[in-house]
């Protein structure tokens, strides 16, 4: 890569949510500007996909099955990756139900991936680079959900909101230990997640978001990763506490 801002050549990332999507449109994006990427995803065949693409692009890559939702395997791979540089937190579900409709079942469970996936993934990284000196950068996944509130996306909203809140507090925690922290609030991009649970309405949606988008245009996980190699890189190093929200310029009306 010719401009060294984007330079992570000497840089080691942790991408969560690698498997598909947006994590492994990120994976790839950070190996392309030279990071050795540790993709991680409880999607282990998903895995192996993201870790032969960016070899076969000439990047390094390793792999670490886990569940985000679970400290203790966050912790052991985060160890067995060593200290890095970057961490982008981008594993995610999504669930829909309306507040009247939602159990205290679905919303731990959207909350133990959402939320405590991206805290057990920051605080375990953030530990390790204060001990090691590292002025690292924690890349956090939140939503234009965070934006509006639609009906029937609350436990989901409710789980993006809760990660804006921890990437400002977190960001003023590490800030004097040169550690950035910074959330990226994608509009709607077509991935497994979107195609699963909105198959029905798909093309409604996305006309929809097109009409929306002074763009006219819809997003693509490349373009989500791209905001996340920008905070992720010594080009945002004036950067933290801040929301990106790649998202065509859409307002929500709701
Ligand atoms: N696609 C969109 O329109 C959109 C918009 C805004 C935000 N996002 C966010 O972007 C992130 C990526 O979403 P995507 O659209 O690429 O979806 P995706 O389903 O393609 O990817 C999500 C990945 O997270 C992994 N994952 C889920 N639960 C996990 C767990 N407990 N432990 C480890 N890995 C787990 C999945 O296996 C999958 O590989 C999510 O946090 C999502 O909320 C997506």
């Amino acid at each position: 890569m010719a401009l060294t801002a984007y330079d992570l050549g000497d840089r080691a990332a942790f991408v969560t949510g690698a498997a598909s999507g947006i994590g492994r449109a990120g994976a790839l994006l950070l190996a392309e500007a030279g990071a050795v990427v540790h993709c991680a995803d409880r999607d282990e065949v998903g895995l192996d996909e993201t870790r032969a693409l960016i070899t076969k692009a000439g990047g390094t890559a390793y792999v670490h099955p886990l569940d985000v939702a679970d400290r203790a395997q966050v912790k052991a791979a985060l160890a067995a990756a060593g200290p890095v540089h970057v961490v982008a937190a981008i594993a995610g579900v999504m669930h829909t139900s309306s507040v009247l409709d939602t159990d205290d079942v679905d919303l731990d469970r959207v909350l133990a991936v959402n939320f405590r996936g991206v805290l057990h993934t920051c605080q375990e990284a953030a530990r390790t680079m204060i001990a090691h000196g590292i002025r690292g950068s924690l890349v956090t996944m939140a939503s234009g959900a965070v934006d509006s509130a639609r009906p029937g996306l609350f436990c989901y909203s409710v789980s993006k909101a809760a990660v804006v809140q921890l990437t400002k507090t977190l960001a003023s925690e590490l800030g004097p230990y040169g550690i950035r922290v910074n959330a990226v609030a994608p509009g709607w991009v077509r991935t497994p997640m979107t195609d699963q649970h909105a198959s029905a309405q798909q093309e409604q949606i996305e006309s929809m978001m097109m009409r929306l988008s002074p763009l006219g245009t819809l997003g693509r996980p490349e373009d989500v990763a791209h905001a996340v190699l920008h905070l992720a890189a010594d080009a945002s190093s004036f950067t933290t506490g801040q929301i990106l929200r790649p998202n065509g310029g859409v307002a929500m009306p709701w």
